[in-house]
């Protein structure tokens, strides 16, 4: 068995791979760092994925988008345009013919699956593969030449792309929020709608994905809920930096926060990542201080993959990371706020 420090080392000797992710020395981000360096492989640039329609279910829009997101790459990763009608894996198409491709980063990271057939990779799909998840939130995908199918249908492109496992690669979203507050402690709410204005922790992405949910990817063997208070006090409470009597401090004061959530969502994500036989799922949780205490107590300080923090007021121009708005907006909802 690899130890965390040969781990790092052996990472740490793939060069490539190593200038993408400047924060793999930290302790303890083995996996999580490896995964976010994947992210910093996108283009977040507009003129790639111009969709704006945001869907968490039904037709996925972003996971087709033309060009996909990896920078660096001097001739563009183009997906094979899949139409409205062509996205069901049940309409039959012969002339389908999408790309194959794995980033070449993915294929020697430590992180990610082998390619499927390298010797001994025998994946147990749709279920706990000893401590990879590889089960769906939505129920069992098919497998076709042994391969993952996505279950929400073509995307124009095959392999894995920029991501780490065949299948489902699963991350977890905590969506913090408190009301917003004028000086003298009332709720403000909004002229048009009468409601009560929420403000939620966002962070800014330090790869150009502009604002976002402090959320990330599960580790293998991770629960969700330690992925969820793990990501937080990661990229808002800058974990991998503060002291053990800070990091001790604040972990309590997260978990008795966290102890009480709303899930909102769980499932597919549409996400410009996905591929044929890859996509990402998540599992969203709504946490809510309706007096502001707790999270006053929280020392909120942008952290590892964040480069910038702030409460940011929720309404529908809202611009965020991938389907980030729509899981807020699912958050307004559930607390009656406005939108
Ligand atoms: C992000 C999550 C996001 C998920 C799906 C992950 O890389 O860290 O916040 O929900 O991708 O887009």
């Amino acid at each position: 068995m690899l130890n965390q420090r040969s781990i790092l080392a052996l990472v740490s000797s793939i060069s490539c791979f190593r200038a993408l992710n400047p924060s793999l020395s930290v302790a303890g981000k083995t996996r999580q760092s490896c995964y976010t360096s994947t992210e910093k492989n996108f283009s977040f640039n507009n003129k790639y994925c111009i969709s704006t329609i945001i869907q968490t279910r039904g037709m996925h829009e972003k996971a087709r988008c033309a060009i996909y997101p990896l920078k660096g790459q001097a001739d563009p990763v183009k997906r094979f345009t899949v139409p409205n009608d062509k996205v069901e894996w049940s309409v039959e198409w012969t002339d389908y013919s999408p790309l194959e491709f794995t980033a070449p980063f993915v294929l020697t990271a430590v992180w990610a699956d082998p390619p499927l057939d390298k010797k001994d990779f025998s994946p147990s799909w749709n279920s706990l593969d000893e401590k990879v998840n590889r089960k769906s939130h939505e129920g069992d995908y098919k497998i076709q030449d042994g391969r993952p199918l996505n279950p929400h249908g073509r995307t124009g492109l095959s392999g894995r792309g920029i991501l780490g496992r065949w299948g489902p690669n699963h991350a977890a979203d905590p969506v913090v929020t408190r009301w917003q507050r004028d000086g003298a402690g009332s709720q403000i709410l909004n002229t048009d709608s009468g409601l009560p204005v929420l403000e939620f922790v966002c962070i800014e992405r330090g790869d150009g994905g502009g604002w976002a949910i402090p959320g990330g990817m599960v580790d293998p063997g991770e629960k969700v809920a330690t992925a969820l208070k793990r990501e937080f006090m990661e990229e808002a409470m800058d974990s991998t930096q503060a002291s053990s009597e800070e990091n001790a401090e604040n972990s309590a004061l997260v978990d008795k926060f966290f102890s009480e959530g709303t899930e909102v969502y769980k499932g597919y994500v549409d996400d410009p990542r996905n591929t044929d036989n890859s996509w990402m799922e998540t599992v969203v949780m709504s946490f809510h201080d309706s007096t502001g205490d707790s999270v006053g107590k929280l020392k909120l300080k942008a952290g590892d993959d964040a480069k910038n923090l702030k409460w940011m007021a929720i309404d529908d121009t809202l611009t965020l990371y991938a389907s980030h708005k729509a899981f807020v907006k699912k958050v307004a909802e559930l607390l009656k706020a406005h939108w």
